[in-house]
């Protein structure tokens, strides 16, 4: 018998083999699974950061992508007993006496249109205001207030080069604020478009102008970018000037408003004195200034107003509609050359419907806010149908539809409102969790779904809860934030700063005693502290350590006062001597192995009896 010749069938096989293997290969690594697909192994990093507003919470989340860790909340408008934001002496003068906001939409910082990594801004929708963080620490740096603007929602959207921040009005007031019956709305009350003006070498923000406008509700808005440069839209509701039942008074009207405002031209009429000072801010008046901001009608209560990455067309989600309205900005502009106006409010042009818009997209019911990736689509959340919509721009088809759970408010995708998207994933962020994590009694969390956006279908990876209430969120490759994980002593430029345990020491000043202190592992100097009842003491404590995560906590006990201070940092907090009696204080924060040594103890004695 002839033994089989393994040599002839092996090259008989090894072509159609080595295919095989390859296409196999390829497969999977195009059909990843989606647990691959956000898996990042113990030891490596996520691609990319996501920064998530935290709503009422005043906070914001920053989560890492693709794998859905939740890395840090930074604190803005909300004291954060941990860190000591809102203890300590700075941050409770950026906090400016308020201890709440209702952060909603976070805004990096862009250059030539895109995400460079700077500063992120958020806006506190309830004491009118806009923070900044910088993003070399994560820290809030500063908060600037708004006068004029009653509920600041439709913020701060960034112009490209971070020229300017925008504020306006969710609630209108009169402006400026006075005593007058409610009933008054129409005559009295007034929404405000607000422009803040942002350093570009310090981030340092300024009220630049304003723009009165109708009592309407401002919501969101975006700026023009490439062939829309220099301009800004506004999404408004209420356009019926409702004060009392919204809920109904204010969903009358077929068509609310896109309001377009030349921020080039308000600079010009600025630049001309065209304007009166309200409450300290040059506010420009749209019945005596023509030519600043126009109306695109904009079926029903739009929410999102997007500009695609071309800068070509304005995206109205009208979140009582079926559809999602497309404005083209050329058409806009010979519009307005035109004159194709259809009446006018508080000397602001209407423009015609019919003029202004390129298409009704038929997305679903409830769009709210519109995403872009990098291949020509859009993807529009809808809150109704708890979808997400993937329709393509130009041909305005509706090419794909994933359900989300549950009731999705915004979502963002990668760069996604750039003029550069990176397309790869979309995060839907829901308003409800019905039923997807553990239950912890009758408050749910809310939640994000991560979606793969880079094939034809839109594909779920992945969910994870979010601390209270994502808003907005904005996602950056991870590539172009580089923050400093050690403040440089040397650089240290505190007043109350000092460099080595010699220079520790206490200092009186009638009743106000200032103390030099250091923390380095694992001790404080001084230690030891004797004041007498009555005094405040003005802690300075500088942690003299330059090693990356060794952050030392200082809090006393029977007391409101706690903080962290970072390597290289001086933190100041102030405590008052209250009570005759002893305090004890400690490191918060573990820092070493000896970390439950490192503590002190304060004597006070009674007053006059030293
Ligand atoms: Cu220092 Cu714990």
């Amino acid at each position: 018998m002839r033994l089989i010749n393994c040599g002839k069938i092996m090259r008989l096989l090894s072509l159609p083999l080595l295919v095989g293997f390859l296409g196999l290969l390829f497969a999977c690594k195009g059909g990843q699974s989606p647990a691959e697909k956000v898996y990042v192994p113990p030891g490596k990093l996520d691609s990319y950061y996501a920064f998530l507003s935290g709503g009422h919470s005043g906070q914001i989340g920053v989560f890492g992508l693709p794998s859905g860790r939740l890395i840090k909340m930074i604190p803005v408008f909300a004291p954060d007993v941990a860190i000591g934001w809102g203890i300590d002496e700075g941050s409770k003068e950026i906090m400016g006496g308020y201890i709440w906001g209702d952060a909603h939409h976070p805004a990096l910082s862009e250059t030539n249109g895109d995400y460079d990594g700077r500063w992120l801004f958020i806006n506190d929708t309830a004491n009118g205001r806009i923070a900044r963080i910088d993003l070399k620490d994560f820290v809030t740096k500063e908060i600037i207030t708004l006068p004029n603007v009653g509920g600041n929602h439709a913020s701060p959207f960034v112009t490209p080069n971070t020229e300017y921040l925008v504020g306006a009005t969710r609630f209108s007031i009169p402006v400026p604020n006075r005593d007058v019956p409610i009933e008054t709305y129409k005559e009295n009350f007034n929404g405000v478009i607000a422009f803040v003006s942002v350093d570009k070498d310090t981030g340092h923000m300024e009220n630049a102008f304003q723009i009165l406008m109708p009592p309407f509700d401002y919501d969101l808005a975006d700026a023009g970018k490439r062939v829309s440069y220099g301009w800004a839209f506004f999404s408004c509701y209420n356009s019926e000037e409702a004060y009392k039942d919204l809920e109904v008074e204010a969903s009358q009207k077929d068509r609310d408003f896109i309001a377009a405002v030349n921020w080039k031209a308000a600079e010009e009429a600025i630049k001309e004195g065209k304007y009166k000072e309200i409450n300290g801010v040059k506010v420009i008046d749209p019945q005596e200034v023509k030519g600043i901001v126009y109306f695109l009608p904009t079926p029903k209560s739009p929410h999102g107003s997007d500009v695609t990455p071309d800068g070509k067309y304005i995206v109205g989600g009208g979140k009582l509609a079926a559809v999602v309205t497309v404005h083209g900005f050329e058409k806009m502009q010979e519009a307005i050359k035109k004159g194709d106006f259809d009446g006018e409010v508080m000397g602001i042009p209407i423009l015609k419907y019919e003029s202004v818009r390129v298409a009704e997209v038929p997305v679903g019911l409830g769009p709210l806010h519109t995403q872009f990736d990098d291949q020509g689509y859009a993807y529009t959340s809808l809150f109704v149908d708890s979808a997400i919509a993937k329709w393509k721009l130009g041909t305005w088809e509706v090419v794909d539809k994933i359900p989300v759970y549950y009731n999705i408010g915004h979502l963002a995708a990668v760069h996604g409102d750039t003029v550069k998207p990176r397309g790869k994933f979309v995060l839907a962020m829901n308003k409800i969790a019905k039923g997807r994590y553990l239950p912890v009694g009758p408050s749910h969390p809310e939640s994000a779904q991560l979606i793969d956006i880079s094939g034809k279908k839109m594909e779920m990876l992945l969910d994870f809860p979010t601390p209270v209430e994502p808003h907005y969120g904005q996602i950056i490759d991870a590539t172009l934030i580089k923050p400093e994980l050690v403040y440089p002593l040397d650089q240290n430029k505190d007043p109350y700063a000092i460099k080595s345990a010699d220079q520790a020491r206490v200092e009186r000043n009638g009743n106000r005693v200032d103390v030099y202190m250091i923390a380095i592992r694992s001790h404080f100097t001084p230690n030891i502290l004797k004041f007498e009842e009555g005094d405040n003491v003005y802690f300075h404590i500088t942690n003299l350590e330059q090693d990356v995560d060794i952050t030392h906590g200082f809090g006393i006990n029977f007391s409101n006062v706690d903080m962290q201070i970072e390597p290289g940092e001086t933190k100041t907090v102030k405590w008052v001597a209250e009570k005759p009696g002893i305090y004890p204080f400690y490191c918060t924060n573990f820092c070493s192995a000896l970390h439950q040594e490192m503590q002190g103890y304060i004597e006070v004695a009674s007053k006059g009896s030293k």
